[in-house]
């Protein structure tokens, strides 16, 4: 048994650490009477009920019911035990713990990774500082501007061109191959041992709001050689999980609250470049849509956001349901307008900060940006592009819940088409009076129905676009069967779908008018009817469609593949809190066999 933490310890940890100073760090808070308040960064909401009191030292949270001290604010935000915490706190305070008492042996499997990934990261970041390997690595961060000040900050390194460098490494310092394996950082081969993951590559590694390294991106040196992806990143751990971080909060989230915005963009360097040229309120999403994870994040820290994602990326379908999530919870969306062909740090390399700061500036508050896209899709002098236009124009007015707002963009839209405010308000009341028919008629259904319904609208967006797609686009539907078998789809009634049409679309075009008389289900109908007339996927260019279904089918595919992961990692939790380490390292094995199998 561990000896507790002696009590003065903790007394002194209490009288060096302020609550409001501590939360501060993470979340933005306002002085209310006597106390401060904040977003609640434990559960999803948009007006704050997160209170602190000074005074008493602790919060409580009047929506979610959290409550503590530092302590348990630590514990609940990292998700460590009590004395992971302690530890933590004592760290950032300067209090010494006597040595024996820090948690080691008894880690959770959390903090051993941590631990391990720190460890990994300082590995790299020395091979690229002070080693000939990293020679290579060091003059290509040169040539992309990234300077030595930024390569501490972020703490980059590079990988050496070694299958077992990092194994070696850790081996001295008494890590197991096990443990770096859980890391994500090497991979078991079939034969037995190990091989490290990254080889060759700078790495970046991905810490969370407190700093802790959760992860790492590597990008090959040089581009061109198409086997290999240009970034590898780390696979999904107990301590990473895709959209579940935005890279680089830890070192923007105070300019992000001192400016009350943060400017998102999609890759690691985008976020560098910036940066070291002052643009400190950066962070990136990766390469994926935001996330209601990310999303969450950045309710937390600010009021508006600027996404500044390349051209190609902006105008994708995920993309819009990534900001629209963002709006939903409150931020103010912005889009920035990059040109053609340029990302945040090309432009920022080429053309200055200044140009950046220039184009947040310019930036579109996101229905403006829509209404603008929908311009340049549409040919407005031509009668079949204004009706195109109209019909995707009307939904996207009556999600404005402002209604000075959506009066305002209706008079934009009545001046794009070049017809009179009244007729254009009459067709907005056509159609909302039509969508409201549409759900009042939910009412008069069966509760049975209704009760589909509800599931219906709970079809992951993935599957539904596929359906859309299949429906809409000549050789979808092929596509999708090559790729995705039945139970890829974790819906029933999709998977009904989805089997039907791979059945008649052997003979012949599949459209929604044809297969919804095959259901009786008033749900089935429902589904089948959203999807096809779902406006943002109407009249898309054969080519998006088939991007997009790719898109989709790789969703869905990962869905099924984290899906199976978290599975697997409350099996190996679970066998560790009943102390059967030997077994938890059996399943991951074989865990990770079955992976390498797949490959
Ligand atoms: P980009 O292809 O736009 O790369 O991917 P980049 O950030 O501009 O990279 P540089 O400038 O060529 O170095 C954007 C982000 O998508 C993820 C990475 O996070 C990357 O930063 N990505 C991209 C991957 O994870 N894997 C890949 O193979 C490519
Ligand atoms: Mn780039």
């Amino acid at each position: 048994m561990k000896r507790p933490i002696p009590e003065e310890a903790l007394e002194e940890i209490r009288r060096r650490c302020d609550l409001v100073e501590l939360v501060g760090e993470y979340l933005k808070l306002e002085k209310r009477g006597k106390n401060y308040v904040g977003l609640c960064p434990f559960h999803h909401e948009k007006t704050p009920s997160f209170t602190i009191s000074p005074e008493k030292q602790l919060f409580h949270c009047f929506g979610c019911g959290a409550s503590g001290n530092i302590f348990s604010f630590i514990m609940k935000l990292e998700g460590l035990t009590f004395p992971e915490a302690a530890l933590a706190l004592a760290r950032k305070t300067g209090v010494e713990l006597p040595k024996e008492e820090s948690p080691s042996p008894e880690d959770s499997l959390k903090e051993k990774i941590y631990r391990v990934n720190q460890m990994a990261a300082q590995y790299y970041h020395y091979c690229l500082t002070r080693t000939e390997a990293g020679k290579k690595a060091r003059e290509y961060l040169q040539r992309r501007g990234i300077t030595s000040e930024s390569v501490k900050l972020f703490q980059l390194g590079y990988a050496p061109r070694s299958w077992q460098g990092l194994l070696n490494f850790a081996a001295k310092k008494g890590v197991p191959a096990e443990l770096l394996a859980m890391a994500g950082l090497v991979t078991e081969r079939r034969s037995g041992g190990y091989y490290d993951r990254f080889r060759g590559r700078l790495i970046f590694p991905v810490h969370n709001l407190g700093g802790q390294v959760v992860g790492f991106g590597g990008r090959i040196l040089e581009e061109g050689s198409a086997s290999e992806p240009k970034y590898l990143n780390s696979p999904e751990t107990p301590v990473f999980e895709k959209g579940q971080v935005l890279y680089g909060l830890h070192l923007a989230k105070e300019e992000i609250r001192r400016r009350r915005a943060a400017v998102v963009v999609e890759g690691y360097t985008d976020v560098i470049i910036p940066y070291q040229a002052g643009i400190k309120n950066v962070v990136a999403s990766l390469g994926t849509a935001l996330t209601t994870m990310q999303g969450r994040l950045l309710r937390t820290q600010t009021d508006v956001v600027f996404i500044a994602y390349d051209a190609d990326s902006a105008g994708e379908a995920a993309t819009w349901r990534g900001l629209k999530i963002l709006q939903e919870a409150g931020v103010s969306v912005k889009v920035v307008q990059l040109p053609q062909g340029s990302d945040p740090d090309s432009l920022v390399r080429e053309q200055g900060e200044k140009a950046f700061r220039e184009l947040l500036e310019q930036a579109l508050p996101l229905t403006d940006y829509q209404l603008e896209q929908l311009q340049a899709r549409y040919n407005l002098s031509a009668e079949e592009g204004r009706r195109g236009f109209l019909a995707e124009v009307l939904p996207l007015l009556e999600s404005i819940a402002n209604l000075v707002e959506r009066d305002t963009y209706l008079k934009k839209t009545a001046e794009l088409l070049k017809v009179s405010e009244e007729s254009l308000r009459g067709e907005l009341k056509k159609f909302v009076r039509r969508a409201g028919q549409k759900r009042r008629g939910f009412h008069n259904l069966s509760l049975k129905d209704q009760t589909n319904n509800i599931n219906q609208l709970k079809v992951k967006p993935a599957e539904k676009i596929l359906i859309s797609l299949m429906l809409q686009g000549e050789g979808i539907a092929a596509i999708v069967q090559n790729q995705l078998s039945r139970d890829d789809f974790e819906d029933e009634s999709v998977r009904r779908i989805v089997e039907l049409i791979w059945e008649l679309s052997k003979s012949r075009p599949v459209t929604g008018e044809v297969i919804i008389n095959y259901f009786s289900e008033e749900s089935i109908h429902a589904l089948i009817t959203s999807a096809v007339t779902e406006p943002s996927l109407q009249n898309l260019p054969a080519d998006k469609m088939e991007k997009m279904a790719r898109d989709c089918i790789r969703k869905i595919k990962a869905e099924k593949e984290s899906r199976r992961r978290a599975e697997l990692r409350k099996r190996i939790r679970e066998m560790e809190r009943q102390g059967l380490v030997e077994q938890a390292r059996e399943l991951l094995r074989e865990h990770l066999q079955a992976e390498m199998g797949e490959k």
